[in-house]
């Protein structure tokens, strides 16, 4: 049943070559992950669009044959920080993973771009799935469910940091010389199984009180950090029923931990391949997976598997398989449509060149639009986290074409209300809970 007023939320999956694997070869699409000029443009659409957010992943580690936006990027937050200059509204996302940083660091970057772009901050918390970054950190990757254990304390010391400064610590009384009352901050004092952070952070109350938490794991421990300190929270999905199942799962734990279940935003990844007519479409869609190349949908597909994939017959079947230790979630979502839909190692490989294993959907408008309201009414979702096929062109016609639908339809906001990513997101500014009376 609709709720009357319940609007969905949007996000766009920034890749500077276009979100496809090949979507760099579309004519007329963006060339590079390396130039800032394509990111602001993306950042200006958003904003015109007046989408919640715009989420920038990252990996700590490269090699040749990855996507091209994996292979060559920039560092995630600087990016950001020099988006915070030319936005306005837009929400800012970035990963930073939990296995190979420190919380302190975490903690400061994000509260430094809380405070530079006025309260749109919001940090991805990954796992790190691949175990390659272990390498370039002198480290063993941890396995699985170790990884989500360093990350629960992870992010407690990190949301730890951002209560060390209560409202108005920074006084700067000129009668007195007073800069800081020294009331209103605290040290963290934490001592953990896997940290010891004395505190304060460095950087003052943020304008959001605490950034946004993003996250993205589906796995059971995935699940349940996402429950306890998530606020929007990003699924892989390849079926309505599924869908609808994982949303219930994830609401369901939230009340166990003290939290309504309207507190989080689920925001599935879909790539929506839009032309006039039906046909115009899928010409699209042929046309960008003639374009793929088969090292990088091979590589692609080993990762979302954690198999080497390059022996496999194209025409076999895809067999059930079990979950690898990288992440659960694509590969249970791509898995389970292998099986649904009977598909062969080819149509694995065409799915992750596609959009890395995410839902595509391809139509006019209309038709993308009644697919999303019609997800969204269902209760697999909260809104949507978009993943244009290549930049810009992709992203104009999701935001020229299928917003204003939405818009009409009163399913989205025609315009923002506040200025926060939290305010987006309806979303109240916390109090720090280290000066909770
Ligand atoms: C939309 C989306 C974005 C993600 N972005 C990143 C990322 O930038 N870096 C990363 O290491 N993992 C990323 N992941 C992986 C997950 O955050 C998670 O760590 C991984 O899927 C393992 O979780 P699971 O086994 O609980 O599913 C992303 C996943 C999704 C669905």
């Amino acid at each position: 049943m609709p709720t009357p007023g319940r609007q969905m939320h949007l996000g766009v999956f920034v890749l500077g070559t276009g979100n496809h694997i090949a979507g760099w070869r579309y004519p007329g699409a963006a060339q590079s992950f390396e130039d800032l000029a394509v990111v602001q443009q993306i950042a200006r659409i958003a904003e015109r669009g007046k989408y919640d957010l715009i989420f920038i992943g990252d990996n700590l580690a490269s090699e040749p044959g990855m996507h091209p936006s994996y292979a060559a990027r920039f560092e995630p937050l600087t990016k950001l920080a020099a988006l915070a200059a030319t936005t306005t509204h837009v929400g800012l996302g970035a990963t930073a993973s939990t296995t190979y940083n420190e919380p302190y660091n975490v903690a400061r970057a994000f509260a430094s771009l809380d405070h530079l772009s006025g309260g749109r901050a919001a940090w991805n918390a990954v796992t790190s799935s691949g175990g390659l970054a272990a390498e370039n950190f002198g480290r063993i990757h941890p396995e699985h469910d170790a990884r989500y254990e360093i990350a629960e304390e992870f992010v407690d010391v990190v949301r730890g940091l951002w209560d060390c400064w209560d409202d108005g610590a920074v006084v700067r009384d000129h009668a007195t010389g007073q800069y800081i009352d020294p009331a209103k901050v605290r040290p963290l004092h934490h001592q953990g199984r896997f940290f010891k952070v004395r505190g304060p952070l460095s950087t003052s109350r943020t304008p959001q009180g605490q950034p946004i938490i993003l996250q993205a794991g589906s796995s059971g421990p995935g699940l349940a950090l996402a429950a306890r300190t998530a606020d929007v929270v990003f699924a892989v999905v390849q079926d309505l029923d599924e869908a609808k199942d994982g949303y219930a799962a994830l609401k369901s734990r939230m009340p166990g931990f003290g939290r309504h279940p309207d507190e989080i935003a689920v925001l599935p990844g879909v790539m929506p391949v839009i032309g006039r007519t039906d046909a115009e479409a899928r010409e699209k869609l042929n046309t960008l997976q003639g374009f793929v190349n088969s090292d990088n949908a091979r590589s692609m597909l080993a990762s979302r598997l954690g198999i080497d994939v390059a022996g496999f017959p194209p025409d076999d079947l895809v067999p059930d398989l079990p979950l690898p230790d990288s992440s659960h979630g694509f590969a249970r979502a791509m898995l389970a449509k292998a099986r649904r839909e009977r598909m062969t190692w080819r149509d694995m490989f065409n799915l992750a060149g596609a959009a890395r294993g995410h839902w595509v959907i391809c139509g006019t408008p209309e038709a993308v639009a009644d697919t999303l309201q019609q997800w969204f009414e269902a209760r697999a979702c909260d809104g949507f986290n978009i993943l244009p096929a290549y930049f810009p062109g992709a992203f104009d016609d999701f935001v020229d074409m299928v917003v204003p639908i939405l818009q009409e339809r009163g399913l989205f906001r025609q315009d923002y209300a506040g200025t926060t990513l939290r305010e987006h997101l309806g979303l109240a500014r916390p109090p720090s809970r280290l000066f909770a009376p």
